[in-house]
């Protein structure tokens, strides 16, 4: 070989040399960790995750919601959860973090602050009655009338204390149906829901005439966001971890059981909401990206996650947050996302419009359906 070669193939070696210390480094920085730390995370139950199961296919798309939309009630609207909207005053109620259930007009000419429930509303459901239901993170079901009187309704079922409070709907029986996604980690904590691979989650109702709390269905991976079918048959409720939402009938022959509305969604659903025109849209706050499809399949990576979480930082591991559509039979429509989006938590259409909520953003998204539409992949590919 030529003289000239040799300065390349050094630094060819050297350059392999650090990666092998830098990946010797991590499998022993990984071993102890494995060795001291005591979080356990387990395996997910590996049917679900290998099963056979039809492909998820969504015939539109708008994969740039970012463009073109609108951002509501800037810097007013801090993490606003979940939305829901009054059909007959146009008023949105939104959940926000720091305790506040805020108001806006559909026409956006202002933001409101309403009732401060102490806690950390999550999801919330308008009764025809005119009062709001919440599922509070930290408090439980609260009612506000709607003179913005606050009750508790329910903190707990069977003797164990919710911990995170998620989501609810109500039937026009006044029966409600909501979750706790976790009785073991609080909201703070949720991640570590996740990582550690056990459901802790409860789908469950609650009667005001009985006053009494039932444990419809146990042992939910993050038991989210619930949602009534418009002829009051079922309710839905999602398990974010499964990538899945779950129907329980109400009434006809098949009532009192459950089984799987929607599965292999193409990520992790929060909130569920019905739009009136015959359509479910489901908040995606991350697609299942490659890290998250792996941290699924092996807990010790999860373990690991746990670790940095704990002590350092998770590593943001989510993309393509929005919506996905389908209709009352859990067939898929379009899906509305962006690569910028994260923790996106909600999704309400109304009118010709979109409004996306999240976790994390200090207002809401707004985008004009109109004018940005999900469309089919071009017949030139
Ligand atoms: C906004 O909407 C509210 C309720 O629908 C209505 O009372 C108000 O007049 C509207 N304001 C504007 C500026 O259109
Ligand atoms: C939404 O977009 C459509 C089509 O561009 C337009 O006609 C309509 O006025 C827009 N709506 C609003 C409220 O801006």
């Amino acid at each position: 070989m030529a003289d000239h070669n040799s300065p390349p193939i050094t630094q060819t070696s050297s350059w392999s040399t650090w990666r092998w210390g830098v990946l010797l480094s991590a499998v022993v920085l990984s071993l102890l960790v494995v060795h001291f730390d005591t979080f356990d995370a387990v395996p997910y139950p590996s049917d679900e995750l290998t099963k056979n199961k039809p492909e998820f296919v969504l015939p539109r798309s708008n994969p740039r919601v970012l463009h073109g939309s609108e951002s509501i009630g800037d810097g007013q609207l801090l993490g606003p959860e979940d939305m829901v909207c009054d059909p007959k005053s146009g008023v949105i109620y939104t959940s926000c973090v720091d305790g506040w259930i805020k108001r806006l007009t559909v026409n956006r000419s202002s933001v409101e602050d309403w009732v401060n429930t102490g806690g950390r509303p999550l999801g919330l459901a308008l009764a025809s009655s005119g009062q709001l239901y919440v599922a509070d993170a930290y408090k439980g079901i609260l009612k506000i009338t709607e003179e913005g009187e606050i009750e508790v309704l329910t903190d707990e079922a069977e003797g164990v204390k919710f911990k995170t409070t998620d989501g609810v709907a109500v039937a026009k029986t006044g029966v409600l149906y909501f979750t706790d996604a976790s009785w073991k980690y609080d909201l703070h904590n949720f991640i570590l829901d996740i990582l550690e691979g056990r459901p802790y989650g409860r789908f469950m109702s609650y009667d005001p005439s009985t006053k009494e709390t039932k444990v419809i269905a146990r042992d939910i991976y993050y038991a989210n966001g619930v949602e009534m079918s418009p002829n009051q048959d079922f309710v839905i409720f999602c398990e974010t971890v499964m990538l899945r939402c779950k129907r329980y009938y109400i009434q006809g022959e098949k009532a009192g059981s459950i089984d799987v509305f929607i599965d292999r969604l193409p990520g992790m659903p929060d909130n569920i909401r019905y739009d009136g025109e015959g359509h479910y849209w489901i908040a995606i706050p991350t697609e299942l990206t490659f890290e998250w499809d792996c941290a699924r399949k092996y807990p010790y990576i999860r373990k690991f996650l746990a670790f940095l979480d704990k002590y350092f930082r998770r590593p943001s591991m989510e993309r393509n947050a929005g919506a996905v559509v389908v209709d009352l039979d859990g067939k898929p429509i379009a899906r509305y996302y962006d690569p910028e989006l994260t923790f996106v938590t909600t999704a309400i259409k109304i009118r010709e419009h979109l409004y996306l909520g999240s976790l994390i953003k200090s207002s809401i998204i707004c985008l004009n359906l109109t004018r940005y539409p999900a469309t089919a992949p071009s017949s030139t590919k």
